[in-house]
């Protein structure tokens, strides 16, 4: 079988084994198994960009990393990705800045990574570009010959076209989607607004899945991203997960949990879940002293100033709400910024009755699948989960939400932590039914399988 080369932002932190983000989790496993290269930016910084390629091998998964200069990380990185391209794309227009330099850097590192990469493709390899960061990287290597399959798939929402045309040069950017042989999409909405884009802006021809645009075609696909279903299924019947389990149930004190882990973005929707937490508590004083929240929230892009404003905005969030409701012996929120080993976080979502996945919008939340996987079955927890993120399209049977609206959130908090087990278990079984079926695996061979 030919090899697959994954191309994405970042591989370094799943090397170091904590990986924060569902596309390092997902390419992990979906790598392990296929003898494949994973090419990326190493996250490490110097002062002047060499090329320099670290080989590394890890479980039969070899990893080649580049370092990027300064001037890269704060154009690149922190600028067009993460200030132009991840607030338009999370339809924050609002948080959307732009700045010429920060195209020119998009540019510049996308060519790095092309120029880099090309040496290490064999013929017959099937190359597989990943997210937003990368999106122009497959009309470089076009231009520099390589006429291998070339895939790309988008892990973010896809914005509809009204928010798209605020972007300086978004019809250039759409267009070099076009070196690809097929793009991919988490859900069926977010390939309508790409359809809709290249029909209204580009007048491109759409026929099925195949759409042209001049002499140039590609296949354009909805593809959700599953867990490692039995990776996560073993994790969360270890024994460190027991552990972690016990020792959380232990510090609760017959006391429900109701659980939320997140990169602290807020693409996630905190402040947001904290109101209705705050509506649920007022709304319900019984059970005041009864309930209490877990968020796990390790920080992300901290240099980037509307990551530094969601961070302070939680602090005093969270303070005054646990100063407001909190009694010598109970404290309604557990605030936690820093990132746990997978295990435990499997049994952690096992101890709780509920967990909150309420983001704004999200390309899919692989945390939502996690949560579901974890669970006991004979007395699994409820899922609250937003209507806005990709995966309520799979996940049905979660109590599907508004995560801007407070009373939702409150009475989706009531109805879970009162659900009868029967209802728990029968949405639990048909939230794993379709979990099952669209792993990790089924995901990587489908795309993989258009690819080919
Ligand atoms: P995103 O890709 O936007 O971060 P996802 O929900 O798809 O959102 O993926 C998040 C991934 O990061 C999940 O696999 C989750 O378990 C992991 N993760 C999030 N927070 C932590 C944390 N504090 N410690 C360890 N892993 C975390
Ligand atoms: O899944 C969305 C995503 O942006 C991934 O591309 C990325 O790996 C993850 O979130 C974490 O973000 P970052 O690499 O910026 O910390």
């Amino acid at each position: 079988m030919s090899r697959l080369v994954v191309i994405s932002n970042r591989v370094s932190k799943w090397k170091q084994g904590g990986a924060q983000g569902g596309l390092a989790v997902a390419l992990n496993s979906a790598l392990r198994q296929n003898n494949g290269l994973w090419f990326g930016w190493s996250g490490q910084r110097v002062e002047t960009f060499t090329g320099h390629l670290d080989i590394e091998e890890h479980g039969g998964v070899r990893t080649a990393t580049i370092d990027l200069d300064e001037q890269d990380v704060d154009e690149y990185y922190n600028g067009f990705a993460n200030r132009t391209l991840w607030p338009l794309f999370h339809y924050r227009i609002d948080l959307a800045e732009y700045e010429r330099s920060f195209g020119e850097g998009y540019e510049r590192v996308n060519n790095r990574f092309a120029d880099t990469v090309l040496p290490l493709i064999e013929p017959g390899d099937a190359v597989w570009v990943h997210d937003y960061h990368l999106i122009p990287l497959g009309y470089r290597l076009r231009k520099l010959g390589c006429n291998n399959k070339v895939g790309f798939f988008l892990h973010t929402p896809w914005p509809p076209t009204r928010l798209l045309v605020a972007l300086p040069y978004h019809q250039r950017l759409v267009e070099s989607l076009f070196a690809y042989d097929v793009v991919g999409f988490q859900t069926e909405e977010w390939l309508e607004s790409f359809r809709h884009y290249c029909e209204k802006e580009l007048g491109a021809n759409i026929d099925g899945e195949t759409i042209s645009y001049g002499d140039l075609t590609l296949k354009a696909i909805a593809c959700p991203i599953g867990l490692d279903h039995t990776e996560f299924l073993a994790a969360s019947q270890s024994e460190d997960a027991d552990k972690a389990h016990d020792k959380m149930r232990a510090s609760l004190q017959d006391r429900k949990l109701i659980v939320g882990v997140d990169r602290l973005d807020y693409s996630k929707g905190l402040e947001e879940r904290f109101n209705g937490l705050e509506r649920f508590f007022t709304d319900n004083p019984e059970q005041q002293r009864e309930v209490v929240m877990v968020q796990i929230a390790p920080p992300s892009r901290g240099e980037v100033e509307s990551y530094q404003e969601i961070r302070a905005a939680l602090d005093a969030q969270t303070g005054r709400i646990n100063g407001a409701f909190a009694h010598v012996d109970w404290t309604p929120i557990r605030y936690a910024n820093r990132g746990y080993p997978r295990v435990e976080l499997a049994g952690i979502y096992r101890a709780a009755k509920a967990a909150l996945v309420t983001p704004l919008r999200d390309g899919m939340n692989l945390v939502a699948k996690e949560f579901v996987v974890a669970q006991d079955p004979e007395d699994p927890g409820v899922l609250i989960l937003s209507r806005f993120a990709g995966a309520s399209l799979q996940l049905t049977e979660a109590l599907l939400v508004n995560p801007y609206s407070a009373e939702e959130l409150s009475d989706a908090i009531s109805t879970a932590l009162a659900m009868p087990l029967e209802e728990r278990q029968r949405r639990w079984r048909a939230m794993m039914d379709v979990m099952e079926k669209t792993d990790v695996i089924w995901w990587r061979e489908k795309f993989t399988q258009y690819l080919r």
